[in-house]
């Protein structure tokens, strides 16, 4: 079989390529990829585990955990942030912004995150952009609630988002320099909510992430900057096209809508089939430290070594029956938020919670959405992305 895992065209057209990834499960599971450089295409459930949880023989720092080659200036920049860090630098780090993420913190913002649902519903109305209405202002609405963002802040929010990502697809390009432009704006604006928390201090994220933990030890100035730009980065995308993704699924699984309009309660389960299914992020990147085995093929240090979410999210090993939309599915152990291990995703209870809330909110309140023309998907091999997906909310 032809085998190209980083075709953006092919992402563009159909989404990840689910008959390659099968094949690769089956015949080849470690498989060396050609590209500039090439890598080792991982595509199994047990070894993406492996590689995630193992950060000592799979490292986040010695090269990002990027899947592009950056040039050095930003490379620079990147290592500072969490996700391309290593024990033991990236635990402190992650163990401090931890207090700000617990079930406990997100769980508190439900009602929030319901008001803002019913909001973003009570607006739209007849023929419409589903990303533009819903999917695209919940998680930045979100975001904006966690950080105590005044409303008037938030389109200044979105656009900068927008200006940093989507930089592959040319309908969203923008030049590095404005995505770069885009991110100084955000380092100001994080150091001036830095400077409100410290005077007059709030029950927020922000100024519990501010407080020496029990250690006495604190995020500086730069780090607290950073993680905020991380935080708009990693969290807005992702849930977008979560929900997105999720949408188009119940749209295509008509009788799975049905059952979610039947019991909206089943909206808890549906969050995580909804993630297992889109897998919203399809890779990232670790290298090898080390000459070592992987499912078996031998491989060297400073190896390349690339997971796919999408592809472990399917495997029959894993799910006999994974090529199913099933939103009642339990136990569901997909790892659409990561393997495990160290930089499993922080925001997994947020994101979770949104989904969660948003179904249930749409099937009580809008049972006859439903779709009017063809979704439009990004030009990623890294997100896996629904730019437009046109419907009629009743
Ligand atoms: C890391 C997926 C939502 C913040 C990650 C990783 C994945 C992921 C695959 C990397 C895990 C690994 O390398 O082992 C997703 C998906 C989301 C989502 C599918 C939505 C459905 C969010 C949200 C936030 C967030 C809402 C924050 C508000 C982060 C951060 C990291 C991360 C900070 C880096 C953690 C670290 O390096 O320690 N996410 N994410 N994510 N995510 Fe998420």
């Amino acid at each position: 079989m032809q085998i190209d895992l980083v075709d953006r065209d092919r992402y563009a057209n159909s989404g990840p390529p689910y008959d390659q990834l099968a094949w690769l499960r089956a015949n080849s599971p470690v498989h060396w990829h050609d590209g500039e450089p090439g890598f080792w295409a991982v595509t199994r459930y047990e070894d993406v585990v492996h590689v995630s949880r193992h950060s000592e023989l799979f490292s986040s720092a010695r090269k990002l955990a990027l899947f592009e080659e950056l040039p050095e200036e930003q490379i620079e920049l990147q290592r500072h942030m969490m996700l391309n860090q290593d024990p033991p630098d990236h635990t402190r780090r992650r163990s401090l912004v931890n207090r700000g993420f617990t079930p406990r913190t997100i769980g508190a913002l439900e009602q929030h995150i319901r008001d803002i649902c019913d909001d973003l519903l009570d607006k739209c109305s007849g023929e419409t952009d589903f990303v533009t209405e819903i999917a695209a202002p919940l998680p930045l609405y979100v975001i904006c609630e966690l950080l105590g963002v005044p409303v008037a802040d938030r389109d200044k929010l979105f656009n900068w988002s927008n200006r940093m990502i989507g930089a592959e697809d040319p309908d969203y390009a923008t030049s590095p320099e404005e995505g770069g432009g885009a991110a100084m704006e955000v380092y100001a604006y994080a150091n001036e909510l830095a400077a409100k928390r410290r005077s007059a201090p709030k029950d927020d994220i922000v100024t519990k992430l501010l407080q020496p933990d029990e250690h006495g030890e604190t995020l500086d100035e730069n780090e607290f900057d950073l993680f905020i730009l991380m935080l708009i980065v990693a969290g807005n995308e992702t849930t977008r096209n979560a929900t997105s993704g999720g949408m188009l699924a119940l749209f295509e699984h008509p009788d799975q809508w049905n059952r979610l309009v039947a019991d909206p309660t089943l909206a808890k389960t549906a969050a995580d089939e909804i993630v297992r299914w889109v897998s919203p992020v399809n890779l990232f990147r670790r290298t090898s430290t080390t000459d070592q085995e992987l499912g078996g093929q031998p491989i060297k240090a400073d190896d390349k070594v690339v997971v796919f979410y999408p592809s472990a999210n399917r495997d029959t090993t894993v799910f006999p029956d994974g090529d199913v939309f099933d939103i009642g599915r339990s136990p569901n152990p997909h790892i659409g938020f990561g393997g495990g291990g160290a930089h499993f995703c922080l925001g997994n209870h947020l994101a979770k919670l949104e989904l969660r809330v948003l179904f249930e909110q749409l099937a009580r309140r809008r049972p006859r959405i439903h779709q009017t023309g063809p979704a439009r998907r990004l030009r990623s091999n890294f997100i896996n992305g629904i730019k437009e997906l046109p419907v009629a909310i009743g």
